[in-house]
């Protein structure tokens, strides 16, 4: 594989920019040159020598997907779009990757599995189910099935470092759990996938380690920063009672590992990860 073959899209996101890092001579586009939703412009891109689509592109805005513009947004970036991609992809013999989410789910069960029934709570989860049901289309295709993902961009870890730095005690949700995935985990399974050549499919990918609620994992963000600041823990429902537009969330995020690893993947432990995320963004 080399990474000429590579074209990533959405490439400014979180997971774009870290498969850019990843694989510097591969082609890019974000929106701005490459927006998934339009199908001509898929249709007519020059995508000779292209052996690898990596769609980091997503409409990530979890509650604006719940209102009236961003529902329709939500469907036409995580549903719509991909159907262009698996068109491309089916037409030029170019194998996909694509992103799906543990939002897919209700959260019931307290580990989910590649083979859990789709059910999703809210506008985001239910577009990001219908790319999975497009994407698995593709002759060629791997879809990684993630949760709770850090890296260069707005996430949760940040955030948080930053109400610590500001003095801040939050009052953070305790019945929602899972695992962090930084997207070095995600790269690296990428990676494995296309190199080892996998079978085609969907894989579970996060990083392993104990499943751990928010407010475990901000008092987790604190000690590894140094800071003192006390993490009050609070409900979902209570978190959210006076807010409006928020969507349902699952409570149980945390993904199976097992099919992933069964194929030689030795997953990262989201504390190591963590830990070195933290180092970074302190000395920056
Ligand atoms: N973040 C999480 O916690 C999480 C959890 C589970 C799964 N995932 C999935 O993981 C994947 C990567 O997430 P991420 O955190 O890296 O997302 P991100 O940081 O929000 O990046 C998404 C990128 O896609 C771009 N984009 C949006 N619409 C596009 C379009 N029509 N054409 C081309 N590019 C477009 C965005 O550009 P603009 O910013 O300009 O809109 C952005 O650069 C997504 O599939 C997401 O659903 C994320």
């Amino acid at each position: 594989m080399k990474d000429s073959e590579i074209f990533i899209v959405g490439a400014n996101g979180q997971l774009g920019t870290a498969l850019r890092k990843k694989y510097p001579k591969a082609k890019h586009a974000d929106i701005n040159e490459l927006d998934i939703t339009k199908k001509e412009s898929i249709n007519d891109f020059d995508w000779s020598g292209i052996k690898y689509i990596l769609n980091a592109a997503a409409f990530t805005d979890v509650d604006g997907a719940e209102n009236q513009k961003g529902r329709i947004v939500a469907w036409k970036v995580n549903a719509e779009a991909v159907t262009n991609l698996v068109d491309v992809s089916n037409k030029k013999d170019i194998l996909l990757v694509h992103i799906s989410s543990d939002y897919v789910f209700d959260g019931t069960a307290k580990i989910h599995t590649e083979e859990e029934d789709y059910s999703p709570l809210s506008v985001y989860g239910a577009s990001k189910a219908a790319g999975d049901i497009a994407c698995s289309i593709a002759k060629k295709h791997y879809i990684l099935r993630t949760s709770w993902v850090i890296g260069d961009g707005k996430n949760f870890v940040k955030t948080m470092l930053e109400l610590g730095q500001k003095g801040v005690d939050p009052a953070v949700v305790d019945d929602q759990i899972g695992r962090l995935t930084f997207t070095s985990e995600l790269v690296r399974a990428i990676d494995h996938l296309l190199t080892n050549k996998c079978e085609y499919g969907t894989y579970n990918v996060t990083n392993s380690g104990d499943s751990a609620s928010w407010a475990d994992i901000t008092r987790e963000i604190f000690k590894l920063s140094n800071l003192n600041n006390k993490v009050s823990d609070t409900t979902t429902t209570e978190y959210y009672k006076d807010k409006q537009g928020i969507a349902p969330r699952p409570l149980h995020s945390t993904l199976s590992l097992t099919k992933i690893n069964s194929t030689g993947f030795e997953s990262t432990d989201w504390g190591a990860d963590l830990e070195r995320y933290i180092k970074k963004e302190i000395t920056k």
